[in-house]
């Protein structure tokens, strides 16, 4: 029996030592033939010599041969597995083929221009201010100068939230809410999101981005206004362009101008141009003197002070700026569109 179980580890060691050298499907079918073959495999003649192991030991020699057999025939299993794996071909890079380009985000347009706007102001020593979204009736209408069931609140189509809350339909509110809590001197601009009932076409969304701006002080006239804004434009659209000043309504400035700008497009030469129409002006906004009204309505002395302000739609004078004919684009997020601004 001791001399079968040396015979035993010997021949494991024999089939461990060829199995490492056999690395391919005929090596490992032969190791297969020399080691469990029907006749003369090294694991099938252990078996002839149990014959000859005396009856009380044939138990556990018949159990050690099995072992082994088990063993051989599991581990070429394995490597019969492994080499009949398909192989990977090596990977080669073609160099020929253009590269991926990995795009980094970019500033949004809208943001983009805002933050333009937002520095010319600061230049001139403005401050940036922000108010609510959801606004009352009072604060978007009357401390404005519009009475209830004025007429004018028509030019505003107001979504409602309930009887007394709403979107506000403009960004002209903020100015009620700073000059509330603060004293003049007041020099202010205030960009954010108006909502409006509109039916979405290429200039009108529901919602869209305007700036107020408000400046408040002792001695301030509509010379202030006209200055600063014509200095704003020629820094936004450049020093040689043309600007108007028309006579306007708005309840809560008085006098009140909307400003027009050249059309950038058509320069006024194109009596079809689809920018401007044919009249080669394009109005960017609305501006004028705080109505005394206003200033009464907030507890500043419209004796002492007075003031001037202004409502500018983002989106409208982006379009303009960046000859874009769709205010949609700017919200639809297609990247062909979005990637054409900010840094590349
Ligand atoms: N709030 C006005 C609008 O939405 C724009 C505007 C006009 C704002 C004159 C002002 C202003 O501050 O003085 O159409």
């Amino acid at each position: 029996m001791a001399n079968l179980k040396d015979r035993i580890d010997g021949v494991r060691k024999a089939f461990e030592d060829a199995a490492l050298k056999a690395g391919d499907a005929k090596s490992l079918e032969e190791l297969r033939t020399a080691f469990l073959g029907r006749k003369r495999g090294h694991v099938t003649l252990l078996f002839e010599e149990l014959k000859s192991v005396a009856p009380e030991e044939k138990r556990e020699a018949g159990r050690l041969v099995n072992e082994l057999k088990g063993f051989v025939s599991d581990r070429l299993q394995v490597l019969e597995a492994v080499v009949q794996a398909p192989v990977r071909p090596a990977r080669t890079i073609d160099m020929t083929l253009p590269g991926r380009k990995r795009y980094v985000g970019t500033p949004h347009p809208l943001t983009l221009f805002q933050k333009e706007i937002e520095a010319v102001f600061l230049g001139m020593g403005f401050a940036i201010e922000e108010g609510p979204e959801i606004e009352t009736d009072y604060y978007n209408f009357e401390a404005l100068n519009f009475p209830p069931h004025h007429p004018a609140r028509d030019s505003w189509d107001t979504l409602y939230i309930k009887d007394d809350l709403l979107l506000r339909t403009h960004t002209s509110p903020v100015q009620v809410r700073v000059m509330e809590r603060s004293k003049p001197p007041i020099r202010i601009i205030c960009p954010g999101r108006v909502f409006r009932r509109e039916t979405p076409d290429p200039t009108h969304l529901p919602m869209f981005l305007q700036v107020e701006g408000l400046v408040i002080d002792e001695g301030i006239t509509f010379a202030h206004l006209k200055g600063t804004l014509e200095y704003f434009i020629r820094a936004l659209f450049g020093e040689k362009i043309k600007v108007r000043f028309r006579p306007s309504f708005f309840p809560f400035t008085e006098p009140s101008a909307e400003v027009d700008i050249e059309c950038i497009v058509c320069s006024g030469k194109d009596a079809s141009c689809r920018v401007c129409g044919g009249t080669g002006w394009k109005e960017i906004l609305g501006s004028g003197m705080v109505d005394p009204q206003v200033l009464k309505n907030v507890n500043i002395d419209p004796e002492k002070y007075s003031g001037w302000a202004f409502g500018l739609g983002i989106d409208r004078t982006a379009m303009f700026a960046f000859g874009i004919p769709e205010m949609r684009y700017f919200y639809e997020n297609d990247l062909r569109f979005l990637r054409q601004f900010g840094t590349k």
